[in-house]
């Protein structure tokens, strides 16, 4: 069991398959010029530099990934895992990961940009994997487009609508920026009336090179002051580690949801670890420390150790960094990883 020094049990493994998407979104990969995206000068450096993407020999293979899930479904009480990315459909060996983690005893869900979704769904019906985290910012078709910087929309609404017509549970994770969507809220919450969808509005968080500024955050009290001023809602119940606060509109099939990781954040009851695609554990989505578990693992040594020493470096909120509304606390963020090799 991995039990850090405030007693969370971490039970939650999330792996990034890549840290490549076919998508652009800036607040998730940023568009940096060219000499910000070398590679820090000193390979041992703790600190990941925002766009430097993994290089083939630095990313875990799929056996090595495979090994690593398997201890810690085994040996350290692993019970979900969530697959992400980059985007994770875009993997080469993606399938045969995907079917490979299936076999697992664990809850496997994924968080995709949707675009390949539809070639993956036999698959996730064949093993089981039932919960789809979708993200899309905007049901404005030319709105998506620019966000993404692609022509994706209609491809990733199909998927969507697929996947609820073959029963799958589809969360919708949208994130709420000022002046970019909040004026859609509405409309989505609207979109949960007929459609047993879940939407879930995330609070825009800062990472390296996102231009993240406290005034760009739109709030849960904003989101839901918007929603109650046309709606009736009712309070959902939310599981033990759910990082939700889950409402329905009365009467409607779907729900939404509100992640409010900077107004008010969950940390007390985290228990999740990610491990990124280059074979680092990252104990908290905000930290900058990361611990390499690859090169024990290439050398066929115990990663057991290695991550209960990560789990108990964990501190108490946001990787130690002070309060999203000090002033200058981005500058903290910037010196982290980009969200796209991340995973969320
Ligand atoms: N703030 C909030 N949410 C983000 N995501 C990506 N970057 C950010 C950010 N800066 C979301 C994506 C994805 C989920 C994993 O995290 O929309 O759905």
């Amino acid at each position: 069991m991995l039990q850090d020094r405030f007693g969370r049990v971490h039970d939650y493994l999330r792996i990034s398959f890549t840290d490549k998407c076919n998508l652009k979104c800036f607040y998730c990969k940023p568009d940096l010029p060219l000499d910000q995206t070398d590679r820090p000068a000193d390979k041992n450096t703790q600190v990941h530099h925002a766009l430097c993407t993994s290089s083939a020999s630095e990313r875990l293979t799929s056996s090595e990934l495979l090994s690593i899930a398997e201890d810690f479904v085994y040996k350290m009480g692993i019970k979900k895992i969530r697959i992400t990315g980059g985007e994770p459909l875009i993997r080469k060996d993606a399938y045969a990961l995907i079917e490979q983690l299936g076999s697992l005893p664990v809850s496997l869900a994924i968080t995709t940009n949707g675009v390949f979704l539809d070639r993956f769904l036999p698959l996730f019906k064949k093993i089981g994997l039932n919960t789809i985290n979708i993200s899309l910012d905007s049901l404005i078709p030319a709105r998506f487009n620019e966000i993404t910087k692609t022509s994706t929309f209609e491809k990733v609404f199909t998927n969507i609508e697929l996947a609820v017509e073959q029963g799958f549970h589809v969360k919708i994770n949208a994130v709420a920026m000022k002046n970019i969507n909040e004026d859609e809220i509405i409309d989505f919450v609207e979109w949960t009336r007929d459609l047993p969808i879940h939407v879930r509005f995330i609070e825009f968080m800062p990472f390296a090179g996102n231009k993240w500024e406290y005034d760009k955050v739109v709030s849960y009290k904003e989101i839901l002051n918007k929603i109650t001023s046309v709606f009736p809602i009712e309070k959902l119940n939310d599981e033990p580690n759910s990082t939700t606060k889950s409402y329905r509109v009365k009467s409607f099939l779907g729900t939404f949801a509100v992640i409010s990781s900077i107004t008010a954040p969950f940390c007390e009851s985290c228990n999740r670890i990610r491990l990124t695609t280059d074979g680092k554990i990252k104990n908290c989505l905000f930290s900058n420390d990361e611990i390499d578990l690859k090169t024990a693992k290439r050398k066929g040594e115990d990663i057991v150790p290695i991550v209960q020493r990560a789990i108990s470096a964990k501190h108490a909120e946001r990787g130690g960094i002070a309060a999203f509304n000090t002033s200058g606390v981005e500058k903290k963020y910037e010196q982290g990883r980009a969200m796209i090799s991340i995973g969320g």
